[in-house]
């Protein structure tokens, strides 16, 4: 086999991580200078390799590079911006950042690794690079701040519309805003709302969405190794789906949050993996709550959690103040 198919071959069993020089070096027998001889070959034959000091070469996947272009090719409403980076922080804190800065329009903001990826109440959200999609919503929705959990809901709804758009594969959601195949979470959203001090008006909000799409090489970290998964089982077959699903992520969530009907909420309580379970309830310091457990009776429009004691008594739970956790 030819040095540069060697070195093709190893970065392809790596593809979307790091392999320093001296690392295919050693594995390959070759000198530093033979394997950047063997990285330009693959270049100038088209093949996108990464190089980062202190990390190395990166192999990425040519139909899994997320692109500004091609997203907006796909999505419907043209006018709003889409930034894409490489990678960040939080597309969180990007969209913050803008908001801050006195952006006024809605913006999509979207990337392949975030290396400081947050969950709900302060939680990290594992987001290694090249296998998931993480992006995030910058929106000046007219509504309430009382309303904001909505937005959340409507979110959930576009995962799983866009996810079966591209892929055809059901999902369930737990309330509130956690995306299930099976028993495994494949997604999570955190929407965080930012009021003005004048009037106490909601000025804007942010909604972050996150996706594992394929295992990470060294799998889960162990805190979310029995809950995460993916939505696919390995990276071998895809095709563009990073883009395409987040095209289909930005149609989907426009669409709800255009519609006036609130159609959006049945498709929520369809797709909810609690109504008719037993939950285990949690106060916001993860204490078990003093009621404990009740039967899941529905959802109502404002998205709480319509809940039944063994007393029979009854109570509508707002995710503000409560999580719940499957029984
Ligand atoms: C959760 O499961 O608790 C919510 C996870 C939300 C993760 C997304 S990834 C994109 C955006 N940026 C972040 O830092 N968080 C959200």
């Amino acid at each position: 086999m030819k040095t540069k198919d060697q070195v093709l071959a190893l970065l392809k069993a790596n593809s979307n991580t790091y392999i320093s020089g001296q690392d295919i070096a050693d594995r390959l027998f070759l000198t530093r200078a033979g394997v950047w001889k063997a990285i330009k070959a693959l270049r100038d034959s088209g093949y996108n390799i990464e190089a980062v000091n202190n990390r190395g070469y990166c192999l990425v996947t040519d139909t899994e590079i997320l692109s500004h272009d091609k997203i907006k090719a796909l999505t419907d409403n043209q006018s709003f911006p889409v930034i894409v980076l490489e990678e960040t922080t939080s597309t969180n804190d990007e969209a913050r950042k803008l908001a801050l800065s006195g952006t006024f329009a809605d913006t999509v903001i979207v990337s392949d690794y975030q290396t400081a990826g947050r969950g709900r109440r302060g939680r990290e959200f594992y987001s290694p690079k090249g296998t998931g999609l993480y992006m995030s919503f910058l929106l000046h929705p007219k509504m309430d701040l009382s309303k904001a959990t909505s937005i959340t809901c409507m979110a959930a709804v576009a995962v799983c519309m866009a996810i079966k758009d591209v892929t055809g594969t059901d999902t369930s959601i737990k309330w509130v805003n956690d995306i299930f195949i099976n028993d495994r979470k494949i997604s999570g959203i955190l929407t965080e709302g930012f009021t003005s001090l004048e009037d106490g008006s909601l000025s804007y909000v942010i909604t972050g969405i996150g996706i594992n799409l394929y295992p990470p090489k060294d799998g889960f970290p162990p805190e979310i190794r029995k809950i995460a998964g993916t939505l696919f089982p390995d990276s071998s077959n895809a095709s563009d789906v990073k883009n395409r699903l987040c095209a289909a992520i930005i149609n989907n969530f426009y669409a709800i949050l255009n519609d006036d009907s609130h159609k959006y909420i049945s498709e929520y309580r369809n797709r909810s993996n609690l109504i008719g379970h037993y939950v285990k309830i949690m106060q916001a310091d993860g204490k078990t709550s003093e009621k404990g457990y009740a039967l899941v009776r529905g959802i109502d429009d404002d998205c709480h959690l319509l809940v039944e004691y063994d007393d029979q008594t009854q109570d509508a739970l707002s995710t503000g103040e409560v999580s719940v956790e499957k029984y």
